[in-house]
């Protein structure tokens, strides 16, 4: 149990990768706070963990780009379990943005969340986490952190933005004893990956199921990652044996982009 009694929050934990680093850590002794909007997701991922596996979390609905609803998420941490470990930031959205497309919502939606609603997270969290006591901050970010894909400005840009992000702020508070990474995900099998190839499929006019199976083809371990393998790594960043890694931006992606 290498996270015994940490206190984390896990951002995005209704469905997706946050519910199952949330899964992973809980596993391992901590306890864990997951937030969303979706108040469905978040019950049901409450019975979910009551019924596989005996896991208690604490849920709390939030949207991270609102100041105030962040703000209750610490609030509600503390009230129930006094004080803050670790924050694994791994609410995030996107989806392809051309740049001769008129609107430009989808650009505000996802650095909105991606960016500004992590800022948001961290901030709070450092503000509430006690200093030399091993604080983690665990950002989830993509391969495409890492590089580049036509039509996807917004999600790029913010994914890049999150590791400046990360080692800026790693230097900042490593005099407090407190670790910031990201983890650069490949295509994890969730929803979002779902979307994503579905809507480039569409893009390019092909069947989604034929260019789906020519993403994965070009994956050399030739398969999706399990989010529960993304929850294993997580949980290693989260615990005392992780306190020399720092400031780094750590690929799990199955070899699809390999320096
Ligand atoms: N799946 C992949 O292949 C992949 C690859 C690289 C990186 N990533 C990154 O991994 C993270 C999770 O991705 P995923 O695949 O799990 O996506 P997902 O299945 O779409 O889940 C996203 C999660 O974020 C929550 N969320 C979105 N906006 C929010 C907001 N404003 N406030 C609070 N929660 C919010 C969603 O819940 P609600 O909608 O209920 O709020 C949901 O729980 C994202 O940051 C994504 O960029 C994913």
């Amino acid at each position: 149990m290498v996270l015994k009694d940490k206190v984390i929050i896990v951002t995005g934990g209704g469905r997706g990768i946050g519910k199952y680093i949330a899964r992973r850590m809980c596993e391992q002794g901590a306890k864990v706070v997951i937030c969303s909007r979706n108040e469905r997701n978040l019950e049901k991922t409450r019975k979910d963990f009551e019924k596989q596996s005996n896991l208690e979390a604490l849920i709390v609905r939030a949207d991270i780009t609102l100041k105030d609803q962040v703000k209750t998420v610490i609030d509600k941490t503390l009230e129930k379990w006094g004080k803050i470990d670790g924050l694994v930031n791994n609410a995030g959205t996107g989806g392809m943005n051309p740049i001769t497309w008129a609107d430009d919502g989808q650009w505000f939606a996802i650095l909105e969340t991606n960016l500004h609603g992590l800022y948001f997270m961290t901030k709070a969290v450092l503000g509430a986490m006690k200093k030399g006591e091993n604080g983690r901050i665990i950002n989830i970010a993509s391969h495409l952190s890492k590089t580049s894909f036509p039509c996807y400005t917004a999600y790029c840009t913010a994914e890049h933005a999150i590791l400046g992000f990360t080692r800026s702020l790693a230097k900042e508070v490593a005099k407090d004893g407190i670790t910031v990474n990201a983890i650069c995900a490949g295509l994890i099998d969730t929803d979002f990956a779902k979307k994503r190839t579905h809507e480039m499929a569409d893009q390019l006019g092909l069947p989604q199921r034929d260019y789906t199976q020519n993403v994965i083809n070009a994956v050399p371990i030739k398969r999706l990652i399990d989010p529960l393998e993304v929850g294993s790594l997580a949980v290693y960043l989260a615990s005392d044996q992780a306190q020399a890694v720092t400031g780094q931006a750590i690929d799990i992606n199955g070899g699809i982009l390999v320096p």
